[in-house]
């Protein structure tokens, strides 16, 4: 089958929108109406005025979408598609957690479920984190969840003390700093650029920092010729797009794999995306109470984010 052609027809039949992110294969990338980071395409689907909204990406990203565009039948291709980080921050431990903090306000990564954004005051991505911090007062006591590993790059850049929750990716938190040094030592003339839920020692020795979009820019603007790529790989074929002359190394995951595939982004294949389009399943169904409950921290971001300018 032509997936390309038919998910086009229907796209068009049904007023339906795919909203990709930048780690899903490069065909999806290639058919979607919005690419983007996690700040991104919560921007582009709030806005969004589609009957229904493909999200090709994972849970916790087509949750948001439809808290903040409820009235959008929102599609999901593969709803086991979660996120490791997501897992990594259960609600009772959360909850229990926060209540050791009771004068303390939570700063939640949008890589959470809509339980923990219930108990958020507002969400971040890697995107915003660092402007979003600096937007309150410098004595406000904070709880960051869930990655450890971002939260930390945040406290460091901001001079801040947050309370970090211990979670990680899975995808990221494996990569080392000695498989990024040995690159560099074979390519002296490239430039790194991670991913802030790589580890401290990765972002430190890192010439740039930044979520997906972030990265893709700076490769994109850099006059360098040559990039050491401290994330997942389907940003790979943004970068190549973006930027045909340069060169792109992915650091290794272990000694005997160079290829750092989430594993629930790419679950979404062209064949679940037309599937999903056609069949209008499977669909994100939530709570009305934590859909209410988890839009105040959202928009809440979402309004920062336009206020400072962040897109
Ligand atoms: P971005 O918001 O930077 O695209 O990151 C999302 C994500 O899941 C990273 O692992
Ligand atoms: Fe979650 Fe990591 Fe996959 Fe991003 S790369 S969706 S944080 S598991």
């Amino acid at each position: 089958m032509d997936y390309k052609n038919e998910i086009q027809k229907l796209k068009k039949a049904k007023n339906a929108i795919i909203l990709a992110h930048y780690y899903q294969i490069g065909e999806i990338q290639d058919i979607a109406d919005f690419v983007g980071d996690s700040l991104g395409l919560a921007q582009k689907a709030a806005e969004a005025h589609a009957d229904i909204i493909v999200f090709a990406g994972v849970h916790f990203m087509a949750e948001v979408a439809k808290i903040i565009n409820p009235d959008a039948k929102v599609l999901l291709p593969d709803m086991e598609a979660g996120c490791s980080l997501a897992d990594s921050c259960p609600y009772d431990d959360f909850a229990a957690f926060k209540a050791q903090y009771p004068d303390h306000m939570v700063i939640s990564y949008i890589n959470t479920t809509a339980a923990i954004k219930t108990l958020s005051d507002v969400i971040c991505t890697s995107g915003n984190a660092v402007k979003l911090v600096e937007s309150f007062p410098k004595d406000q006591k904070i709880i960051f969840a869930p990655d450890r590993n971002l939260g930390g790059y945040v406290n460091r850049v901001t001079g801040r003390n947050m309370v970090l929750w211990d979670g990680t990716c899975e995808v990221h938190d494996i990569l080392t700093a000695e498989a990024v040094l040995k690159l560099k030592e074979e390519n002296p003339e490239a430039k790194i650029v991670a991913h802030p839920e790589c580890q401290q020692q990765i972002l430190e020795i890192a010439d740039f920092v930044g979520s997906t979009t972030g990265l893709l820019k700076f490769t994109r603007t850099d006059p360098a010729k040559k990039f050491i790529v401290a994330t997942e790989t389907g940003i790979l074929h943004q970068m190549q797009l973006d930027s045909p002359d340069k060169e792109f190394l992915v650091v290794p995951s272990d000694e005997t794999c160079s290829c750092n595939d989430c594993p629930y982004m790419k679950l979404n294949t062209m064949e679940k995306l037309y599937l999903a389009l056609e069949n209008e399943t499977p669909e994100i169904v939530m709570d009305e109470t934590v859909m209410e409950q988890a839009r105040k921290p959202i928009e809440r971001m979402l309004e920062i984010s336009r206020k400072l300018k962040i897109i």
